[in-house]
């Protein structure tokens, strides 16, 4: 995600900001900026990392007392110097940064270059700012008051700090979605995402509310109001964390954390995308290719490792619902296979870095043969991204830990849009039943934050499992791929064998694997083939197998079975992945985290491996 820092008092700006960017460096970034006032306003941006934006500055006018800094997560806009943050408005008096998506940009943008405005970049956030600069210069109200009006024109999430050439005494920031936390000092104040740049200079902080709006006096006291211009006292907390704990928002590691960010993750993944009114998917990305995606006679799904097995899900998605057939292929195998594609195959590309060695040879390789190839990346200006002919960004925000968990759970939402927009194009599925599955999706969200709620249960039971040296996971239909995404996660953090197994397979060898030392996770949700599992389960338990249920709630049958069962909100079939892989996900934590396993950057293993 996107890192604010503003300040306003005594001191010079520029190295409190610049030490506040390094401290937000954890969240993942790929640009950097900087605007203070002194007698003027001065805005310096640069493509890179916060070092660079240093290196670029040298030597520059850095005087001021007042200042915003940001380092951007590219979500609108290739990453580069021009959509870096800070963005001026069209007379260059002031200057604003974002964290967030406004959706309805595009809409505002025309709108304002109707009025004569003029944009360098592809951001929502410079809309947002020529916005504020259009509605102060013709409504004629003051700043705030702009600011609070434009707010009320945007639709989507912010957090925004602006800062004017004509008011150096004041600094404004806004939230709605995206977190904003005001330190204060003696006589100064500090602005930032998160309290991690502030904890240094102060313990006292106020947490920006949803559609707040903060007005910082250079002298005198923080005002809140929100954007329907209602006064707020602000509510001063003591903050109690340390550095290191902030970074991981409290969390013990960044692999919890994104656990845990799932439910937004996932909303983000589905923002401005699923219009439940209008009963429509809509994917901006690949709106000139998804008439040729409808038509395509074979979809060949590229990937490694846990995004190969969201190509999984893709498969079981697109078949069932958008009746394509579909190939899954590693990214490694595809690439030097000499494969037959026709120039009417689609490939899609999975990949959260975007950077992944094999997969992006393996679409070079398909592109030169004449295949159209749409990305489904997370990072936004990645190679892939740039090298595919369209694209749906997840929007998962960066991924820190090595495991992968909300990129994955981003990846099938997108696919499982991307499989409904083909099927209502197609029109091989009735509008009624549509409409039910866009319904029952947007209720993801708030499953996820329900299953959430399994943790204490799942590390109740794992601590039996410390010293278990194999692992079986047992999935059917859309579940096969979730066995295989389990045993992955186990494999890599705690360092324990795992396998992953079609449920019915089992009978053609693994079975002769168990006994009672062998733990197996059976994925045995209602919906698919459950009655199928549960004979799976009945074969297991006859030797001695210890099971590890993941069920629908409210199962009755399983419980006569299994040692240990969690359960899972109920939901339409192709929606069970997204639910269904975070019992497994907890487990593999939980599991590693009792061995000691450095589970955010597990031996042998690089986020992104951008080599063969
Ligand atoms: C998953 O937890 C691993 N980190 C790894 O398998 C990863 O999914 C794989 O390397 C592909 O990475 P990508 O999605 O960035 O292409």
């Amino acid at each position: 995600m996107c890192g604010i820092v503003g300040y306003i008092g005594p001191k010079d700006a520029y190295p409190i900001l610049i030490k506040g960017l390094q401290r937000l460096e954890y969240r993942g970034y790929d640009s950097a900026g900087v605007a203070l006032i002194d007698s003027d306003l001065k805005l310096y941006k640069n493509y890179g990392k916060v070092a660079d934006l240093e290196e670029y500055v040298k030597g520059k006018d850095l005087a001021g007392n007042i200042g915003i800094a940001h380092t951007r997560w590219a979500t609108h806009g290739e990453p580069n110097q021009v959509n870096a943050h800070p963005h001026f408005s069209q007379d260059k008096r002031l200057a604003l940064i974002h964290n967030g998506i406004i959706e309805n940009y595009s809409s505002l943008r025309e709108e304002l270059i109707k009025r004569g405005h003029k944009f360098e970049s592809e951001t929502d956030t410079e809309v947002l700012v020529h916005l504020i600069e259009d509605v102060k210069k013709n409504e004629n109200v003051d700043l705030v008051e702009a600011v609070r009006i434009a707010l009320n024109m945007v639709i989507g999430a912010y957090a925004i700090a602006l800062v004017s050439v004509d008011n150096p005494d004041l600094l404004i920031a806004a939230r709605k979605g995206s977190p904003l936390v005001i330190g204060i000092g003696e006589g100064e104040f500090f602005l930032a995402s998160d309290a991690t740049p502030l904890v240094e200079y102060t313990k006292n902080v106020v947490y920006l509310d949803e559609e707040e709006i903060a007005i910082i006096p250079r002298n005198g006291n923080l005002e809140i109001k929100t954007i329907k211009n209602k006064k707020k006292t602000p509510y001063v907390e003591t903050l109690e964390l340390n550095l290191s704990a902030l970074e991981k928002g409290g969390y013990d590691h960044f692999m919890l954390k994104e656990i845990y960010e799932q439910p937004t993750s996932i909303k983000d993944s589905m923002r401005g995308r699923l219009d439940i009114d209008k009963g429509t998917v809509k994917l901006g990305g690949i709106i000139d290719y998804e008439e040729k995606m409808a038509k395509a006679k074979r979809i060949i799904m590229v990937a490694c490792g846990t995004s190969w097995h969201a190509a999984l899900v893709g498969e079981y998605l697109f078949e069932d619902i958008a009746r394509i057939p579909v190939e899954v292929e590693y990214g490694s195998e595809f690439r030097y296979r000499n494969p037959i594609i026709n120039e009417d195959d689609i490939v899609i590309a999975i990949s959260q870095s975007g950077e992944t060695a094999d997969t992006l040879a393996a679409i070079r390789m398909a592109k030169e043969k004449g295949a159209t190839i749409i990305g489904v990346c997370n990072v936004v200006g990645s190679s892939i991204a740039r090298e595919t002919h369209a694209g749906v960004y997840t929007h998962a925000g960066p991924e820190i830990g090595v495991a992968s968990t909300k990129a994955f759970t981003a990846q099938v939402t997108v696919l499982s849009l991307m499989a409904l927009r083909i099927a209502s194009l197609k029109g091989n599925i009735k509008k009624s039943r549509f409409r039910q599955l866009l319904i029952e999706m947007e209720t993801i969200p708030e499953k996820v934050e329900e299953t959430l709620k399994l943790a204490d249960e799942i590390l109740d039971f794992s601590k039996i499992f410390t010293y278990s040296r194999n692992f079986l996971y047992l999935g059917r239909g859309y579940n096969f791929p979730v066995a295989l995404e389990g045993a992955l996660k186990l494999k890599e953090i705690s360092y324990i064998h795992a396998e992953g197994y079609p449920a019915a397979e089992m009978k053609h060898g693994p079975i002769a694997l168990i006994d009672k030392e062998m733990p197996v996770v059976v994925i045995a949700t209602k919906k698919g083939a459950y009655e199928k599992v549960l004979s799976n389960i009945e074969e297991i338990k006859a030797r001695k197998g210890r099971i590890i249920a993941v069920v629908t709630k409210g199962d009755t049958e399983v419980k006569k079975l299994a040692d240990f069962m969690v359960e899972i909100p109920e939901t339409e079939e192709m929606f069970v992945p997204l639910l269904a892989t975070i019992p497994l996900q907890f487990l593999a934590y939980h599991i590693a985290v009792r061995r000691d396993c450095e589970v955010d950057m597990p031996r042998n293993l690089a986020k992104s491996v951008t080599v063969e």
